[in-house]
């Protein structure tokens, strides 16, 4: 079982916002949504854009590179239901982000 990978004070990432944070040897974006957070591989399935540094709407994150959108609680593409973006399991102790790989690629 993967272990858990500090990533982020939750201060950083207010709600309504997502950031950009690395785990381990991966990217991961962070959305708050009305504080609740949520994790998702932060490059983005187009072409490797910055997905964290989006902006968040509600439950969608706009990549900045070229506007691809997912819900940050699904991984679904806004528009293409075969593009679907990996979630990461995410939760917060005093005051800390920790995210945890659970894919069999995550080295258990
Ligand atoms: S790299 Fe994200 S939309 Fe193109």
């Amino acid at each position: 079982m993967a272990d858990w990978i500090p990533v982020a004070a939750a201060s950083e990432c207010p709600p309504g916002t997502s950031i950009e944070r690395v785990a381990g040897d991966r990217i991961v974006a962070i959305a708050n949504v009305d504080g609740r957070f949520h994790a998702l591989d932060g490059l983005c399935p187009h072409q490797g854009g910055p997905l964290g540094t989006g902006a968040l709407c509600g439950t969608l994150l706009t990549c900045p590179w070229h506007g691809w959108q997912f819900d940050v609680t699904t991984g679904r593409h806004r528009i293409s239901a075969t593009v679907r973006q990996v979630l990461h399991e995410i939760r917060e102790q005093d005051g800390q982000l920790f995210v945890r790989f659970g894919d069999p690629g995550a080295g258990a």
